[in-house]
């Protein structure tokens, strides 16, 4: 996927916010590949890297992380969200996703759907598999933090 320059719709607590956003989809490839190369993976020898534009400008990325106790693994989405955190915050307005042997893109799992769409919402943009696609296509009627304040009282 070529380099493109686009619009994307930041869903914030205040409301929606449109924003220009230059996606290098290329470069956000890379980043994820640098990632996917720490990925600590003993177990499935699958490892995973992913990475994520912040619309501030700044990238931040993630690999998976297994451990002995199989089901505590952490997905590489898992420390994306982490980054994307500790380094300051922000909305994520693009995620790619690559794991195998050959660090060729990938789908987030349903699980990693649902902590990128905290951070990112509908509109955030997800190459997995070589075509950019909104996190709303990907996660369908997904429950967020919009969904709580429904049951919230006044
Ligand atoms: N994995 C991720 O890191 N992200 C995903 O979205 C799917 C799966 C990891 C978990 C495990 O370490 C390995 O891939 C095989 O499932």
């Amino acid at each position: 996927m070529d380099s493109r320059i686009g619009e994307a719709t930041i869903d914030e607590p205040e409301g929606l916010r449109r924003v220009s956003v230059a996606v290098d989809w290329n470069a956000l490839r890379e980043d994820a590949r640098t990632a996917w190369a720490f990925a600590y993976a003993p177990y499935s020898r699958f490892a995973v890297g992913a990475a994520g534009l912040v619309d501030d400008g700044r990238v931040v990325a993630g690999c998976n992380v297994e451990n002995a106790s199989y089901g505590l693994t952490l997905c590489a989405e898992c420390g994306l969200v982490s980054a994307l955190a500790a380094s300051g915050g922000g909305r994520l307005l693009a995620v790619v996703c690559v794991g195998g042997p050959d660090a060729e893109p990938v789908m987030p799992c349903g699980r990693c759907r649902q902590l990128l769409y905290e951070f990112g919402g509908p509109e955030l943009l997800v190459d997995g598999d070589g075509t950019a696609r909104r996190l709303a296509d990907l996660l369908p009627s997904a429950f967020g933090p919009e969904s709580l304040t429904l049951s919230r009282p006044d």
